[in-house]
């Protein structure tokens, strides 16, 4: 199949004159807008069984959306410039606010990108483990022996206090007022990100009301944290993100203006910590109902390695996916995906759960096999957890040293308990898909 994707003016359809629209979705708007929102996993089941693996649905926010599975298609996705494919819209920037890098586009979005990526990988990963471990440690104190309890909210607190301190460095009352802040303006927030906002005389009442109020405190609370930070005599050695962005932060010249600062920072301690706590929880179900491979990391724990650990993190990430669905939108006036032609201002979305599931990829891809990634990276177009492209995850890297940290300090103390329990179903809080039973597991210390 020919994979290019290109811009093309709409003179151009008779030099290639093969082009074809992707199959439509002929239900009324509603019923599939309800498939998509409440029922997605079934629905694209039954619309890929029907259509293949490129077809348009029309959905509420989204509007004409042609959905991608095929990894060939995916890689051209991925593959094309932002002038081609934009950013979605709308976009997790309706959330945190406009300076948010969900919402940027082009330079802007590029230089965005160029600031914070180091805060995020190679050096900058190495001094977070010993926070990782602190925080896993601190947290697994006191848990039940033999008791089975969910693993979702021990996740999300170690997560949420490792993306504090990372972000903030050291602790103090600022971080105990964001610790209790963030989870309900998370929950909130997942469920109406993608809702046009009401009118401003209308937004006092309801969730944005509330949403607004916490959105107050968190910028006040950053504002003292940011000032501390810039009067901060030992600001240069300092380790965390804010320090970083406080030295370095300057958009294509211009200085960051506070507002934009206070985004980008909600935006960052937001997607940096409950995607990776229900990849934790999500892990843990899986190993509960899989012995060989639980015996196998704990043999590996005690030896002091790490390749098979990294491959059971890639492989939850692939058969439990966190984030199903990566947005772009038409810019071009056209543009080609493979052999289809997509007009101008669609939707384009890569439907990451079902590439991940595609039969094709992955044999026998509902079973959950770390071996599939020993001695191969999982990686774009057929492994996607992170998205791809000019707008892959920023925190990729650091998501992945959190778990395996989080994995091995676990599995360094406690025993976990398998049994033939049934597999969880997926719960999806709006953004991030967890397990819809927290992740119960049964632990005992290890001696
Ligand atoms: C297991 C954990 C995580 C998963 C599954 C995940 C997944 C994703 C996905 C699918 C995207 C969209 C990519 C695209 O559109 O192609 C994304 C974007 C993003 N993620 Fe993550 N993420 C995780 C952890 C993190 C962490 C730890 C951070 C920050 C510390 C983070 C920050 C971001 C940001 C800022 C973007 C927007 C990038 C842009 O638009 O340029 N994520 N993530």
């Amino acid at each position: 199949m020919r994979v290019t994707i290109a811009a093309v003016v709409d003179t151009c359809e008779t030099s290639t004159p093969n082009r074809l629209s992707p199959p439509v979705v002929r239900s009324p708007k509603l019923v599939q807008g309800v498939g998509f929102a409440f029922f997605r996993r079934k629905a694209m089941q039954r619309w890929i069984q029907r259509h293949g693996r490129i077809f348009e649905i029309n959905i509420p926010f989204f509007g004409r959306s042609i959905v991608v599975s095929d990894p060939d298609l995916v890689r051209s996705v991925c593959t094309a410039s932002a002038e081609q494919l934009a950013n979605v819209q709308p976009n997790l920037g309706n959330w945190f606010g406009p300076g948010s890098v969900f919402g940027l586009d082009d330079s802007t979005h590029r230089e965005r990108r160029r600031l914070l990526a180091p805060a995020f990988h190679g050096k900058s990963l190495h001094s977070y483990e010993q926070v990782i471990v602190a925080e896993t440690l601190r947290e697994c104190a006191n848990w039940p022996e033999g008791q089975e309890f969910r693993m979702l909210e021990p996740m999300n607190r170690i997560t949420l206090n490792v993306i504090l301190r990372t972000i903030f460095g050291a602790d103090g009352p600022e971080l105990d007022t964001l610790r209790a802040l963030i989870p309900p303006y998370m929950k909130l927030g997942q469920l109406i990100a993608f809702v046009p906002a009401p009118p401003s005389w209308a937004r006092r009442l309801g969730p944005w009301g509330r949403l607004d109020k916490l959105r107050a405190t968190f910028d006040r609370t950053a504002r003292t944290l940011i000032a501390a930070a810039e009067s901060d005599p030992g600001l240069a050695d300092r380790p965390d993100v804010l320090a970083f962005l406080v030295r370095n932060g300057h958009d294509d010249g211009a200085e960051m203006s506070r507002a934009d600062l206070c985004d980008e920072l909600l935006t960052l301690i937001c997607a940096g910590h409950e995607t990776t706590a229900s990849a934790l929880a999500w892990t843990f179900e899986r190993l509960r109902r899989h012995p060989d491979v639980l015996v196998e990391l704990a043999k590996e724990v005690d030896d002091g390695g790490g390749e098979f650990r990294r491959a059971t993190i890639a492989e939850s990430l692939r058969v439990r996916t966190v984030i199903d669905v990566a947005g772009r939108r038409v810019r071009a006036p056209s543009a080609d995906i493979g052999d289809w032609r997509i007009p101008q201002d669609r939707t384009v979305l890569v439907r990451i759960a079902d590439l991940h599931g595609n039969p094709d990829v992955f044999s026998h891809p509902v079973r959950f096999d770390p071996d599939r990634f020993c001695g191969t990276k999982a990686a774009a177009p057929t492994w996607l957890a992170f998205g791809g492209g000019v707008r892959r995850c920023i925190g990729a890297d650091f998501a992945i040293a959190e778990m395996d940290v989080v994995l091995r300090t676990v599995l360094q103390n406690f025993r976990i308990r398998t049994d033939a329990a049934a597999d969880e179903k997926s719960h999806f809080r709006g953004i991030a898909h967890t397990p819809k039973l927290g992740g119960r597991v049964t632990v005992n210390r290890r001696k």
